[in-house]
Parts: structure tokens; sequence; C-alpha cells
């Protein structure tokens, strides 16, 4: 069986029952994909759930006062994503009608939105087929294919996006990306991976190798 396959099958039966995977409402992804970059899942769940109560719309979000925005944000840090995440609510608002813009290319110009946060819900809400990489993906990656270049490097970063939008399913984008993602955070995990388990352990080039705990490579700088 195909990479891909066998990710999406893993994640078909393991992935975790979260609020924003019921969903391709672009609002809700993107809030989720903002709340969870340098944040654990179960940190930001909460904080997912309080938000959309308050704010369950893009408008409503946008309408709230700064402050308000910012104490429901308080504890998660990095508090340049909650007034990025302000500044864009208010932008898809006003200049776009409430609707998020529908492709990678045009969501990436919205503030606090990257390439990952761009891929996230282009795949996510409109099924475009664009690679996501983030650590959980270098980390899968690397150690599958024993890939030693470093992931903070312009090389690597480079090399991975590549890979990874070769190994993408291009019929089933938002499967496949949740599905990598969510392979690395449970299955393929930073120490202590479950590899004896892991449906790829046959192919995978760092476990044959003796490799695992050193990938992925990360040069200090
Ligand atoms: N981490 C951040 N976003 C994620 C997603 N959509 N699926 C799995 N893990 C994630």
């Amino acid at each position: 069986m195909v990479f891909s396959k066998i990710l999406i099958s893993w994640y078909l039966k393991n992935k975790r029952d979260l609020p924003w995977r019921k969903t391709r409402e672009p609002y809700r992804i993107w809030l989720s994909e903002i709340m969870l970059q340098q944040t654990r899942i179960e940190q930001g769940l909460p904080y997912y759930n309080q938000f959309i109560a308050a704010f369950p719309s893009v408008f409503d979000l946008a309408e709230a006062p700064q402050e308000k925005v910012l104490k429901l944000w308080q504890g998660l840090g990095y508090y340049s994503r909650a007034r990025n995440l302000h500044e864009t609510a208010k932008k898809v608002a006003t200049e776009f009608n409430g609707k998020f813009p529908k492709s990678f290319k045009e969501l990436k110009k919205l503030k606090g939105v990257g390439d990952y946060t761009a891929a996230a819900i282009a795949s996510i809400s409109y099924n475009e087929p664009v690679a996501v990489v983030d650590g959980n993906v270098y980390r899968v990656l690397s150690r599958f294919f024993e890939v030693e270049t470093s992931i903070n490097s312009t090389a690597g970063i480079k090399e991975f996006k590549e890979l990874a939008s070769e190994l993408l399913d291009k019929n089933n984008p938002s499967n496949f990306n949740q599905a990598i993602m969510e392979f690395g955070a449970l299955q393929c995990k930073p120490r202590n991976p479950l590899c004896e388990s892991c449906p790829l352990n046959s192919g995978c080039l760092a476990l044959k190798n003796g490799k695992i705990k050193e990938l992925p490579v990360k040069l200090k700088k």
C-alpha cells in the first residue's frame, strides 16, 4: 500500500474527536489553526470552545472589543497572534462580506496567515491540494525517509515541502494533511514513538537504521 493510503486509513481509525474536525467552515478552521500554533491540542481545546461560544461567526469576532478578545486569549501566549486574529476578522467581515478567501494564495495575504495556516485552511476547507508542513510533518517524513537535512535550514524547508507535496493525496488533501499531523502527534511522537504498533514500520528507514532518536535534525542557530 502507498504511504498516503496507510496514513489516511490509520487516521480514520485513530483520530481524536475534536470540534474543528466536524466542520469545514473556514472561520473555524482558521481559528483552530491559529490557536494550535505553538500550543498543544489539549491546552488549546478549551480556548477554542470558549472563543466559538463567545464569537460564533467572524462578524461576532470582528465586532468585539479588543480587550474581550485578549481576555479570552489570556494564558495562550504569543499575544500578537490574538491581535492579528482580530485584525483579520475585521478585514474579512468588512471587506470580504464575512467570506474568507478561497485559495491558498489569497489566504496568505491575510495578516497572521503564513504558509502553514494558508495550506491548512485551503486543504481542510476547500480541498485545495496544498501540503501542510508543521513540526509533526517534519518528524514523520525525516524518520520514514531518513532525511538528515536540518529542518530549520533553507534547503531543509524546501526539501520537506517538496516531499510533502509529492506524497499528498491530491484526491483527499484534507484527510491527508490532518492524518500526517495527527500521526506525528499520536504515533510518531518526538519521544518514545510507538514503532512496534506503527503501520509504516516496515518501510521506515530511520527505524531500520537505528536513527529514530537522531531525527529530525534541527541545528542550533
Ligand atoms: N495540529 C494543528 N492542526 C492540526 C490538525 N488540523 N490536525 C492535526 N493536528 C493538528
